[in-house]
C-alpha cells in the first residue's frame, strides 16, 4: 500500500538484466531465487521520482530515463516496484503471477468489491454476465442511438457560439451522460455523478495518501449505496430495457448478480467508463489540432478517427499507471519482484518505449506498428486497455463514443481552432487528461 510521502526516497534494488538482456521465464519459484549477473546502477543519471512536481509536470522525459536505466525500480514511498518497459508491462497484464488483489485496498473501500479484483471462475463469470451489453448487437442497437443523442445534445448546446472548451463543456460530461442514460437513471443527478467520479478517481490515484482525498472517497461509497440500492430494488420489479435492468436480469451457470453486486459494478462504470473515455476525447482532439495535417485527413475520411484513437491511446493514454500484485517471486525488468510486492505498471512509459515503436514520441495516425483494426480487441498491440483477462470490457463502447463524438465535434466545427492564447496541458499522474481545450469556431447559423 502507499505509504507516507514525508521523507519519500528512491532505493534502486534491481535494475540488471541478464548478459544476453534476457528476463523472460526466469521466474522464482521455491526457496532458490534465480540469480543474475548484476549490473552497475548508472552513476549519472536519478531515477525520477513518480510522486515529484517535475514527473507531474512532464513524465515523458521521466519515463525515458526509466526505461533505459531503471526498468526496474523500487519506489519507496509508494512501496511498489514500478515497470515502464512495454515487454514488462505487457507481461504483467497477461503473466497470472501477477494478480489484480492491489485492487482490494486501491478501490473495494471506495466500489465495493468488483470485477477487477477477481480472478478464476469468479471472475469468467461475472465477465460473461456484463460482457454482452458492451457488444455486437446490444451496443449497436440498444446504446448507439443513445451515444448520438448525447453527442448531439452537448454540441447545441455550444455550436452557434463560436467558441468552447471542450473539456468542460463536452468530454467531461459525454461518457457520464451516455452511462447515465445507459443504465436508465435520471440525468438530473449528472452533477451527484461528475461529483462522485471525480472523488473516486482522487482516491485511486491517491499515492501520496492525503487524508482528505481519502475520506471524500469513502464518503462516496455510502452516498452511491443510498442512492443505487433503493433503484435497484425498484428496478428488479420493473423490469425496463436498460443496462441496470440487463444486470438484474443476467444469469450464467445459476449465477446471478446481488444487489451489492450491480451497485459495486455500477460504480466502476462511472469512472472506468466515465473518466477514461472522457480523456481520451479531450487528448485525441488536441494531438488532432496540433498536426493539422492529420487533421484534415480525419476530416476527409471518418474512418481515420479509429486510427487517431488507438494513436491517442499510445501517445497519451488516459490512464498512465495500474498495480498489480505478485503472487510469488518474479523475475522481471532484470530483478526480482519479491511475492507479494506491489507493482505499478506504468502505462504512459510502455507506449513511448522505442525497442516496441518506431519514433514514439511522433504522433502519427498512419503508424505501421499499431494496428486500429486490433486495437479495441485483447489482441491491441498497445496496452491502454490492459491485456489478458482484465482487458477493458467496454473498450468497443468507448470506440463508439468517440468515433460518434469526435464526428459531431468536426461536422459541427469545419474551422475549429485552439483559441488564440491557448495552451492546453496535461494534468494527473495516474489518470492524465487536458485541464481546458478552449477552442474557437465560426457560429452555426
Ligand atoms: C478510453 C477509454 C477507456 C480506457 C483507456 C480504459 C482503460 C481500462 C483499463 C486499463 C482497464 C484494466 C484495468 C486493470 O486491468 O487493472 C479497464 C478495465 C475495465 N474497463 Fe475500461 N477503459 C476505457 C473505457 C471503458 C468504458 C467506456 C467502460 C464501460 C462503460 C469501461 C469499463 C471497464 C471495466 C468494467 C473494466 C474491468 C474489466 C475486468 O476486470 O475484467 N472502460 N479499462
Amino acid at each position: 500500500m502507499p505509504g507516507d510521502l514525508a521523507g519519500a526516497r528512491l532505493l534502486i534494488t534491481a535494475q540488471p538484466r541478464d548478459d544476453l538482456g534476457r528476463t523472460e521465464g526466469l521466474r522464482c519459484r521455491g526457496p532458490g531465487p534465480v540469480r543474475l549477473p548484476r549490473r552497475a546502477v548508472p552513476v549519472n543519471r536519478e531515477a525520477p521520482d513518480i510522486l515529484s512536481p517535475e514527473f507531474a509536470a512532464d513524465p515523458y522525459a521521466a519515463y525515458r530515463v526509466l526505461r533505459d536505466d531503471f526498468p526496474l525500480l523500487y519506489h519507496e514511498a509508494t512501496r511498489s516496484y514500478v515497470l515502464s518497459r512495454y515487454d514488462d508491462v505487457e507481461r504483467a497484464f497477461k503473466d497470472p503471477v501477477f494478480t489484480t488483489d492491489n485492487y482490494d485496498w486501491q478501490l473495494e473501500p471506495v466500489h465495493g468489491r468488483t470485477i477487477l479484483q477477481m480472478s478464476g471462475r469468479e471472475h469468467a463469470v461475472r465477465r460473461a454476465l456484463v460482457a454482452p451489453a458492451f457488444r455486437g448487437t446490444t451496443l449497436e442497437q440498444q446504446f448507439l442511438p443513445v451515444i448520438e443523442r448525447n453527442a448531439r445534445q452537448l454540441i447545441d448546446e455550444f455550436r452557434a457560439s463560436g467558441g468552447a472548451d471542450l473539456v468542460a463543456q463536452f468530454a467531461t460530461r459525454f461518457p457520464v451522460n451516455v452511462i447515465v442514460d445507459m443504465l436508465g437513471l435520471d440525468r438530473a443527478d449528472h452533477e451527484r455523478f461528475h461529483r462522485w467520479y471525480t472523488a473516486i478517481i482522487g482516491f485511486l490515484g491517491n499515492l501520496a495518501q492525503d487524508p482528505h482525498v481519502a475520506e471524500a472517497g469513502l464518503r462516496t461509497r455510502e452516498e452511491f449505496a443510498a442512492y443505487l440500492l433503493p433503484v435497484i430494488r425498484e428496478r428488479r420489479d420493473n423490469l425496463g430495457d436498460d443496462l441496470l435492468s440487463t444486470l438484474c436480469a443476467a444469469e450464467i451457470d445459476g449465477t446471478r448478480m446481488s444487489d451489492e453486486d450491480i451497485k459495486a459494478f455500477c460504480s466502476l462504470l462511472l469512472t472506468a467508463g466515465g473518466e477514461t473515455t472522457d480523456k481520451a476525447i479531450s487528448s485525441l482532439v488536441h494531438n488532432l489540432l496540433r498536426h493539422p495535417e492529420q487533421l484534415a485527413a480525419v476530416r476527409a475520411d471518418h474512418s481515420l478517427i479509429a486510427p487517431a484513437f488507438a494513436e491517442t491511446l499510445r501517445y497519451t493514454p488516459p490512464v498512465h499507471m495500474i498495480m498489480r500484485q505478485a503472487a510469488e517471486d518474479v523475475v522481471i525488468g532484470g530483478g526480482k519482484v519479491p511475492a507479494g510486492s506491489t507493482v505499478t505498471c506504468l502505462i504512459g512509459a510502455a507506449g513511448r518505449d522505442e525497442r516496441r515503436y518506431a519514433d514514439p514520441d511522433t504522433f502519427d495516425i498512419r503508424r505501421g506498428d499499431l494496428s486500429a483494426d486490433t486495437a479495441f480487441s485483447a489482441a491491441a498491440a498497445h496496452l491502454s486497455f490492459a491485456l489478458g483477462r482484465h482487458f477493458c470490457v467496454g473498450a468497443l463502447l468507448a470506440k463508439a463514443e468517440v468515433e460518434v463524438g469526435v464526428a459531431r465535434l468536426l461536422e459541427a466545427m469545419p474551422d475549429m481552432a485552439l483559441a488564440p492564447g491557448a495552451e492546453p496541458r496535461e494534468q494527473g499522474v495516474f489518470t492524465r487528461g487536458l485541464d481546458a481545450l478552449p477552442v474557437e469556431f465560426t457560429p452555426a447559423g
